[in-house]
């Protein structure tokens, strides 16, 4: 039996489970304190949900679905986002749901990518969705959120880039502008650049050999070619990112790997991680969606972090990562009266709301402090025999600092002094 996960996942195990069960705590309350509601929606999806709403030329339904048959012969794939899952959940369920839907989620995805630093093909995402409002506000309360749930754990190395796609309006005549600038040029293009043109003509931007040759960067640009509407609306959303002192700049070649995009698009790029890595997360505006899924018009906007890539670039930045969550004590006894006395207070712990364990077996001093070392307590509480005789504890700090003796009676007082909780 081989020990290692599946290629492209991973096991997270202390102190890194620690440090990202941190970042989903902040994940809940940056969203709650948004107004948005937690949801969660199946892990698997009738295939067609996502082959529709991500685009069929795009790279996560060509390359990168974990698609699968059922006993009963449907295609099930696993989710590789969660929006389109929320907006079909949405629509299963608009009459009992508030309009605007503000949601979020904190969840696994699934894209059978080539694994490399930064991209896996399990990771992790907290994402928020506003659907049912077209109005710039809900872009920017969205935008507003994915910033500071960033900055908020540290992380200062990063860009938030905003751009507008258009809409059905405007878009057509300015992907036939662009097609017809580059045609001509075809031959100078590579390969996928070249596939790109013909299927999906805005993503030439994001190629990886020709996205920055002076015939791409000399082509048309999206954002000037808007309709008035859209012009507008991104003009509103600029001044409130400005109104609500949000940095961002505007990327006019900014164009997102999901087709179902219209009129707002952003990402935030780590300025401390490998290029390929950088996007720490993105999102934008979905106002076709839902129909595209046979719903309502129902516009929408959200967005997606990847919090295994926050996690890198906390690690590069040098930036505190999310504390670990270790127990407070852990409590040593030596010899069968200490025992006693130690099994009780470590249940008068537990019921003082304090985080404390204790060895199941009767093992030596040496063996019992490594234990507490290597359970992440910050202290040692000893109940030795001179302890007992005395009715004291060794309160034996796991870090820096002397250790101190105090009456038995005091310890979880003593140990109140510090709020566990907050401490996580
Ligand atoms: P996305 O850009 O495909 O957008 O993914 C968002 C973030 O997830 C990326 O910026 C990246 O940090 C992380 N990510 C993506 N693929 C991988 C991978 N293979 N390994 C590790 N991290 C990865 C979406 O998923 C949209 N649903 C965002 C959205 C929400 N748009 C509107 N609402």
């Amino acid at each position: 039996m081989e020990f290692q996960p599946p290629r492209g996942t991973d096991d997270l195990l202390p102190p890194v489970s620690d440090a990202m069960l941190g970042l989903y705590e902040a994940a809940h309350r940056t969203a709650r304190l948004y107004g948005f509601r937690y949801v969660e929606t199946p892990t698997f999806e009738h295939t067609e949900l996502f082959a529709r709403t991500s685009g069929e030329t795009s790279d996560v339904v060509t390359k990168e679905m974990y698609t699968f048959e059922d006993k009963g012969g449907r295609s099930l794939t696993l989710r590789p986002e969660q929006t389109a899952s929320i907006v079909r959940a949405y629509l299963a369920h608009a009459h009992d749901l508030p309009t605007p839907f503000k949601a979020y989620h904190v969840s696994q995805q699934f894209r059978h990518g080539r694994p490399q630093a930064g991209r896996l093909r399990e990771f992790r995402q907290f994402g928020v969705e506003t659907i049912g409002s077209a109005a710039p506000p809900a872009d920017v309360e969205v935008i507003v959120a994915g910033d500071r749930f960033l900055r908020g754990r540290g992380l200062r190395q990063v860009e938030l880039r905003v751009n507008s796609i258009g809409d059905a309006e405007c878009r057509p005549a300015y992907r036939e502008k662009l097609i017809a600038y580059l045609e001509p040029h075809q031959a100078e293009l590579d390969e996928d650049c070249r596939t790109r043109l013909r299927t999906n003509p805005l993503r030439v931007f994001d190629c990886k050999v020709d996205g920055q040759t002076p015939l791409v960067l000399g082509a048309p640009l999206i954002s000037e070619n808007l309709c008035q509407a859209c012009g507008e609306h991104f003009a509103a959303v600029r001044n409130g990112l400005d109104a609500a002192s949000v940095a961002f700049v505007h990327d006019p070649r900014l164009v997102r790997g999901l087709d179902y995009y219209t009129r707002t698009t952003f990402e935030f790029v780590s300025q401390a991680l490998a290029q390929a890595q950088a996007a720490l997360g993105g999102g934008g505006r979905y106002d076709g969606l839902a129909e595209v899924l046979g719903g309502a018009p129902t516009p929408g906007i959200g967005f997606a972090l990847g919090l295994d890539r926050i996690l890198m670039a906390l690690r590069e930045e040098g930036a505190t990562l999310p504390g670990e969550l270790g127990i407070a004590c852990f409590v040593v006894s030596i010899g069968d009266e200490a025992s006693r006395v130690g099994a009780r207070l470590v249940g008068d712990l537990r019921d003082a709301g304090i985080p404390a364990a204790a060895a199941f077996e009767e093992r030596p001093l040496k063996a019992q402090l490594k234990m507490a070392d290597r359970s992440g307590a910050a202290y040692a509480v000893i109940l030795g025999e001179r302890e007992v005789a005395t009715g004291t504890a060794t309160m034996k700090p796991l870090g820096d600092g002397d250790q101190e003796e105090i009456p038995i009676g005091d310890v979880v007082n003593w140990l109140s002094r510090t709020d566990w909780a907050a401490e996580r």
